[in-house]
């Protein structure tokens, strides 16, 4: 059996781990198996850039951050786009796929990486998906691998900015990655006691943070917000597109945290400070549960392979490893229910959301 394996999108801790969890176990359970990396993700499909995986290959990496394969980005709009008389990418990526004359692709990814994998799917290729990002917004699946480091990271994060805060009696906004979903600071917001936390499903109102700081701030040194990167105020999320861009070039920068920092200075007359822990979220060794669940993940890829159960992607279902049909969650989010038990349980202990 000859099988292709690629990491593609932002990379996160854990995908070694799985690279390594689908090839150990590939290698003990299919006899005379080939597995064939390729370089920077699909490029490396695109491009018939790859290496053949040796046993050695995937030795002593389980605690490496990044990727050994490396990854890069491929904007899903783009693969199905003809320009003049070329192929698609998507077509060079099939053609690719049957002259390397592959049984079976695995590609690691987030939501970009599953559109394209259900895609070449489509189009005839067996593929197996494994849920990769630190934004745990992979429809279907309750936890995707690299999300749980990237929680400790930033709640480790917010839990310093609280010293200093608390120190220099001053207003925080910790910014988080997420994208447009608002999982990674729920999670860590949580973990780290923020006092107020600002996700993309739950508008905030502008003039009731400023009055929610100021009552706080009457009652304890610091205050401190995680915001996720992809937070809107009420008055931006009822923008156009082209209002909001208008409306954000007013500030110094884009960033959710500095355009709060800015606007509550301004409201509140207090001294706010803002910090975007940006990349720091997705570098370095993924945490225990991430070592753990990424091993599993690749190994239960490794079974599907073996079973030839194609067209699908792995997940995570109340604690136990199963799959769903790549047709079924591609080009869906799965987003942080406004009402669900854990927003409301955060929010009868006081934490706030903004509205
Ligand atoms: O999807 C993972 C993620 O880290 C998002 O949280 C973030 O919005 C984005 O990638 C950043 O992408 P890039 O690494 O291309 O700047």
């Amino acid at each position: 059996m000859r099988i292709g394996i690629l990491t593609s999108g932002g990379d996160c801790p854990g995908l070694n781990a799985v690279l390594r969890g689908f090839c150990k176990c590939a290698f003990n359970i299919m006899e005379g198996v080939e597995i064939y990396g390729f370089i920077d993700g699909y490029a490396g499909l695109m491009n018939k850039n790859y290496r053949l995986l040796t046993p050695a290959d995937v030795e002593n990496i389980l605690d490496i951050g990044g990727t050994i394969l490396g990854t890069s980005r491929q904007p899903y709009k783009l693969m199905t786009v003809k320009e003049g008389d070329a192929p698609t990418k998507l077509q060079v990526m099939v053609d690719n796929y049957k002259k390397l004359k592959l049984d079976c692709l695995v590609t690691l990814g987030g939501a970009g990486t599953h559109k394209t994998a259900s895609l070449l799917s489509v189009e005839g290729c067996n593929v197996i998906g494994l849920p990769k990002t630190i934004d745990n917004d992979i429809y279907g699946t309750d936890v995707t691998f690299g999300f749980h480091t990237a929680v400790d990271i930033a709640a480790g994060a917010i839990k310093r900015i609280r010293t200093t805060a608390d120190s220099h009696s001053r207003v925080f906004f910790v910014e988080v990655m997420g994208n447009k979903v608002g999982w990674l600071t729920l999670y860590a917001g949580l973990a780290a006691g923020a006092d107020a936390i600002l996700i993309p499903e739950i508008a905030y109102d502008e003039e009731k943070l400023a009055q929610f700081i100021c009552n706080k701030k009457a009652q304890s040194r610091s205050v401190v917000i995680a915001v996720a990167e992809g937070a809107l105020s009420s008055r931006e999320a009822a923008m156009s597109k082209k209002e909001r861009k208008e409306y954000l070039s007013a500030f110094e920068s884009g960033s959710a945290a500095e355009k709060l920092c800015a606007l509550m200075t301004q409201r509140t007359g207090m001294q706010c400070r803002a910090t975007v822990l940006g990349h720091i979220q997705r570098g370095g060794e993924p945490c225990a549960y991430d070592k753990f669940i990424s091993t599993e993940i690749g190994a239960f890829g490794a079974h599907l392979a073996k079973v030839g159960r194609y067209g699908v992607t792995v997940c995570v279902r109340n604690n136990k490893l199963s799959y769903n049909m790549l047709v079924d969650i591609a080009g869906k989010t799965k987003r942080v229910p406004a009402d669900g038990q854990l927003v409301l349980l955060a929010k009868d202990m006081g934490v706030y959301f903004g509205e």
